[in-house]
């Protein structure tokens, strides 16, 4: 990526790639997901003397969102698509399995209702709606990154069982398949890995090898 530094900070007991993204140009950062472990974030941040503007959030589920409040500040927003937006601030079932839920949180500043490219502040990126993990689950493109949270991870993909559906999850990884051109895939989940090696080695975007596509 030519216009930002990318860091990756590990966050929560889930083990969730928070990204850090700092500009070249100024002192601005944009973290996706940062699912908890505050402090790791900040202290990332300080490291790299940045300040956080924009939080960008690829789904609703809590070790995705959980250190939003405590990273904002009133010169920050927070994105995050129509249709997770309530995770923000209602409770849910993974309640009981979080020690101090924050929630409810303050609701988001920017509601992604289509796709599309977006500028938050000085950062420039392209939204995919790809639901199936959840309702709300998108990918953020920047330049030649793709971010795909819990819909692809490097050798698999995300679950359905906390609230998504399977075949919405298999029509998103059918456009990623089909998506044009190749990207870095940074996933909410283990290792990166490229959207070309993900249609050659990832079963679950491999199969669809030779289908068509349509529109
Ligand atoms: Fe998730």
């Amino acid at each position: 990526m030519n216009s930002c530094y990318i860091y990756k900070v590990i966050v929560s007991p889930m083990r969730t790639n928070c990204y850090i993204l700092k500009s070249k140009a100024t002192k601005s950062a944009l973290v996706i997901d940062p699912g908890d472990d505050y402090s790791l974030i900040k202290a990332k941040l300080d490291s790299i003397q940045a300040s956080c503007r924009v939080i960008l959030l690829t789904h609703g589920h809590f070790d995705h969102i959980l250190a939003a409040d405590s990273l904002r500040n009133k010169l920050t927003q927070v994105a995050i698509h129509k249709d997770d937006e309530k995770c923000l601030y209602e409770k849910d079932v993974f309640s009981s399995m979080i020690e101090n839920d924050p929630r409810p949180m303050y609701p988001a500043d920017v509601i992604i209702y289509k796709e599309g490219k977006y500028k938050i502040d000085e950062f420039e990126f392209s939204v995919l709606h790809t639901p199936g993990h959840t309702k709300g689950s998108v990918c953020y493109i920047f330049e030649d990154c793709m971010f795909t949270g819990d819909t692809l991870f490097k050798n698999s993909i995300g679950t359905t069982i906390f609230g998504g559906d399977e075949n919405d999850l298999n029509e998103s990884l059918k456009r990623l398949y089909y998506y044009p051109g190749d990207f870095a895939v940074l996933p909410g989940h283990e290792d990166a890995t490229t959207l070309s090696d993900a249609r050659i080695n990832n079963p679950f975007l491999r199969k669809f090898k030779g289908s068509t596509i349509e529109r």
